[in-house]
């Protein structure tokens, strides 16, 4: 009799485990491991035009404070002002999961964006996104 209780014992401290594990893998937002924001493979072998142009960073960093930093911090790890009033977090743009994507992908999320990420394909030329596209990717240089 004794055992039985001390087995039902042990399976119901697994489940609460297996409870508090479900629960705060999903506090974490959408955006983490399960369903990540991945863009559509085209989108990897879009050509950035602006590649190794070096005042196209300088540009970039003025428009990342005006338009990204409340949201994913002035040095991209997705901690700006903003941010804790959203319901998914922004990735950090210094994890070598985000450094992995190329160019072509980070243009594309940031034209179509993903709500709570804006899009900003009406607000911000072509030429300005692929700007922000070279400045972010300074935050995973250093
Ligand atoms: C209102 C807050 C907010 C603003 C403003 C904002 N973002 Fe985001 N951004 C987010 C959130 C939240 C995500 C995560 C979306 C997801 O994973 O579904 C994100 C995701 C991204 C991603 C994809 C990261 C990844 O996981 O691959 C890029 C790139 C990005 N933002 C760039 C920008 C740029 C550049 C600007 C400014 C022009 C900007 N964002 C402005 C909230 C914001």
């Amino acid at each position: 009799m004794k055992k039985r209780i001390k087995t039902v014992l042990t399976s119901l401290g697994f489940l609460a485990a297996f409870l508090l594990l479900v629960a705060a893998s999903s506090e974490n937002g959408s955006n983490q491991n399960g369903n990540k924001w991945i863009a559509p493979a085209f989108a990897k072998s879009i050509k950035n035009p602006l590649k190794g142009d070096k005042s196209s960073v300088k540009l970039g960093k003025e428009l990342y404070v005006q338009q990204c930093a409340t949201c994913h911090g002035e040095s991209g790890t997705g901690n700006g002002p903003s941010a804790r009033f959203l319901e998914k977090h922004p990735r950090n743009f210094t994890e070598k999961e985000f450094k992995s994507q190329a160019d072509g992908e980070i243009f594309w999320k940031i034209t179509t964006g993903n709500p709570p990420m804006p899009s900003f394909k009406g607000m911000l030329t072509k030429e300005q996104r692929w700007q922000l596209v070279n400045y972010i990717r300074t935050f995973s240089k250093k």
